[in-house]
């Protein structure tokens, strides 16, 4: 943002916040009753009625608040999610909206700049449609790799997803729409998350996923906090005190709103605790029995248990991102460029996509005359995406449904949702010498005749994953394990393309030559695969998310509750505390699969001259060269390795340049020195204790290159 920009957001904040005040204390309680609560427009899951108190004229969505007309204050319609514009069946006649790539994609970029891109695509399409609330912002971190909804999230480090989730609100909230940041916090896994107790030591929760809410509402001053469906130590996210009185309203500064999630206020008293605004109450209802902010909360103030003061600094902090965002200021929407959107998503998916592992036969000769089968993961069809809140319809609908379906609330909803973008057909048009077939993969046997007589084979991995389901195992469904190990024994010549939210185990991994993980690629993610694959972009990805070898690697080998009905209490330690991912990895000298921060480029990298200096914080500078035959884009990480004799592992920064051949820079980066420090939980600051801080430049997390230290002096900061 330009210094006379940045100017301009201040000025208009300060006049929120006087705003607010003003229009607040001219309400009637009636009218602050209805500010603080939003209606559901999903009437299919509410029984096919559409309810009586949302108007006819008004849009359905994810959430209706009713405006204050007299005083100017505009109704707030909310829609998913954090990849495009949703429509779960709500709108016959909206046809469908740009559907982005997934937010682990983004992650996989390491591109801060495309989180901004795809907020702004996002939000011009809400706002086309009238929606002035996107209920994007997912930063959960990603703790375990069987959570059915860390394609919505970005990564395992509280840095990267910080950065990319504030950009990602930054892009939406610059045209005008109020973005959430969400799930606030640790809902990192699904299974039975209404009744589900994630339990952690609360230093280290200040370490890592309270982290990355605090660097990302520093960055972007998002309008709403959607709290999460969990428990956290005890009490429901959305109802603890501790998280968002003290620490969130308290030591972050937090100005805006916190909304519940959908079916998450199972009482009035959240208000008390923090809470702002009940969202979907109808859920509220038909799970707990009771709309909580509606009669509850009403009788609690006429009794004097909810005060004015209380109920007056709910209604202010809605209205002060009203006017902070300044959604009450709409003029006509700005015109959608749809193909630019377009652009945008393949642009995304691009950038996002990882080449795991190489063995010399990508990228594809364009010019060569081949044989080359093509097998499995309806790539004759499209990509899939994942399931859920945050599924996008995309642009002239899916190219196929195929309905699962599975137990729970949301199992109806779970559906393999193919984008119209099919790798066969982009692999065609890019290979016109080749002579490619297709076999759908549904019988080994079938597909391996196919793949021994051809020169090269393409295999797609599939997987559907999403909301309110967790993995059960790191397998791929469908025998499609037992396939490619089949159609590589057929050709040891095997291009795997896994298209998942999460790891998977790849039992066949040393008998493939290459493994091309493209995530949910989004609408134009058939021809981004096809470019990777034939070197018409250059792979540039890294892994946001470490790949373990095997579940019990991990923190947790069985996930509590997995398996038991929807509805069980189930409490879920999470005693890995700050070490998430690939810190934990590196604290118990365990080799992953693949680690964060992985990913194959077609041209080489090497970096030199490493400089290190101390002092407030560790500064270090490093030169990055090309020395490769090919453009190419080098992603460098700097990582804590050692903190004064205390091993642990921590992302500083990264960045993203790009090279020619021979080419070279100097790269300069300094630590924000909470990365450095541990929370004292009794004094409430960041401690730096006196010693010797060692870095390291690594290609990932386990591929250190360059090493040098830093002395710091001791020092308590910040809050
Ligand atoms: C999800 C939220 C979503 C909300 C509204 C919930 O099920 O957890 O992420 O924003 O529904 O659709």
């Amino acid at each position: 943002m330009s210094k006379p920009e940045l100017a301009k957001k201040e000025t208009r904040v300060e006049q929120a916040d006087a705003r607010a005040r003003e229009i607040e204390g001219q309400m009637t309680d009636e009218e602050r009753f209805s500010l603080i609560i939003s209606l559901s427009g999903a009437t299919g899951m509410l029984g096919g009625v559409r309810d009586k108190r949302y108007p006819e004229d008004a849009p359905l969505a994810a959430g209706y608040t009713p405006g204050v007309p007299r005083l100017g204050v505009p109704a707030l319609l909310s829609s998913d999610a954090s990849m495009g514009v949703t429509n779960p069946g709500f709108r016959p006649d909206d046809k469908g909206a740009t559907a982005m790539p997934a937010s682990i994609l983004v992650g996989a970029s390491f591109n801060p700049q495309l989180a901004r891109d795809g907020g702004a695509t996002i939000a011009r399409e809400a706002r086309m449609r009238g929606f002035n609330v996107q209920l994007a912002g997912g930063i959960n971190l990603i703790r375990d790799p069987r959570n059915g909804r860390n394609y919505e999230y970005y990564s395992e480090d509280p840095l990267l997803s910080a950065l990319l989730g504030a950009e990602a609100v930054n892009g939406i909230q610059a045209e005008g729409v109020i973005s959430t940041l969400k799930h606030y916090t640790l809902n990192c896994n699904e299974t039975n998350r209404h009744w589900l107790d994630a339990i952690i030591e609360p230093g280290a929760h200040r370490e890592s996923d309270l982290l990355a809410f605090q660097i990302a509402i520093e960055r972007s001053q998002p309008g709403a906090i959607m709290s999460g469906y969990n428990k956290v130590n005890g009490d429901y996210a959305g109802g603890n005190l501790h998280l968002l009185m003290d620490v969130l309203k308290g030591t972050f500064g937090y100005k805006g709103y916190v909304m519940s999630d959908w079916g998450a206020t199972p009482a009035w008293d959240f208000a008390l605790k923090g809470l702002d605004q009940e969202s979907g109450i109808q859920f509220d209802a038909l799970l707990w029995n009771s709309e909580s902010f509606s009669e509850p909360l009403r009788q609690a103030y006429t009794e004097g248990k909810l005060s004015k003061e209380r109920l007056s600094d709910m209604v202010r902090r809605i209205l002060r991102t009203i006017y902070a965002v300044g959604v009450d200021r709409w003029g006509p929407a700005p015109k959608v460029d749809l193909a630019r959107h377009n652009e945008i998503a393949l642009e995304t998916a691009r950038q996002g996509i990882v080449l795991l592992k190489n063995d010399g036969v990508l990228p594809i000769a364009l010019e060569k005359q081949m044989r080359i089968a093509v097998i499995g993961g309806y790539a004759q069809l499209g990509v899939p995406s994942g399931t859920g809140s945050g599924a996008v319809l995309p642009i002239g609908g899916y190219a196929a449904v195929v309905p699962i379906g599975g137990p729970g609330a949301l199992g109806t909803h779970r559906n393999l949702f193919l984008m119209p973008s099919a790798p066969l057909t982009e692999l065609k048009k890019l290979l016109p010498k080749a002579q490619i077939e297709f076999d759908p993969g549904q019988t080994a046997a079938e597909a391996a005749l196919l793949a021994r007589r051809s020169d090269l084979v393409i295999i797609f991995g599939i997987r559907v994953e999403g909301e309110s389901f967790d993995l059960a195992d790191l397998s791929l469904p469908w025998g499609q394990d037992t396939l490619i190990d089949a159609v590589a024994t057929a050709n040891p010549n095997t291009i795997v393309v896994l298209e998942t939210g999460n790891p998977v185990s790849m039992p066949w991994r040393e008998k493939v030559k290459a493994i091309v993980q493209a995530w949910y690629p989004g609408q134009a993610g058939g021809l981004a695969i096809a470019e990777v694959l034939t070197g018409k972009v250059n792979p540039s990805g890294r892994l946001p998310i470490t790949f373990p070898a095997d579940l019990a690697q991990t923190p947790r080998p069985q996930l509590p509750g997995l398996g038991t009905p929807w509805g069980t209490p189930t409490t879920i330690r999470y005693d890995e505390g700050a070490e998430v991912g690939y810190r934990w990895y590196a604290k118990n000298r365990a080799k992953p699969l693949y680690t964060f921060g992985h990913g194959l480029s077609y041209t080489t990298f090497a970096y030199s001259e490493l400089r290190v200096e101390g002092g407030e914080t560790v500064t270090a500078s490093f030169n990055v060269t090309n020395i490769g035959r090919r453009d190419g884009t080098d992603v460098p990480q700097l990582y804590l390795t050692d903190a004064g004799g205390d091993r642990r592992m921590r992302l500083l920064a990264f960045e993203r340049i790009e090279l020619e051949p021979g080419e070279w820079r100097k790269i300069t980066f300094k630590a924000d020195p909470r990365l450095l420090a541990r929370f004292d939980g009794k004094t409430g600051k960041w401690t730096i204790a006196e010693g010797t801080y060692s870095v390291a430049v690594g290609k990932s997390a386990s591929d250190l290159v360059l090493t040098g230290n830093a002395r710091l002096p001791a020092r308590q900061f910040g809050s």
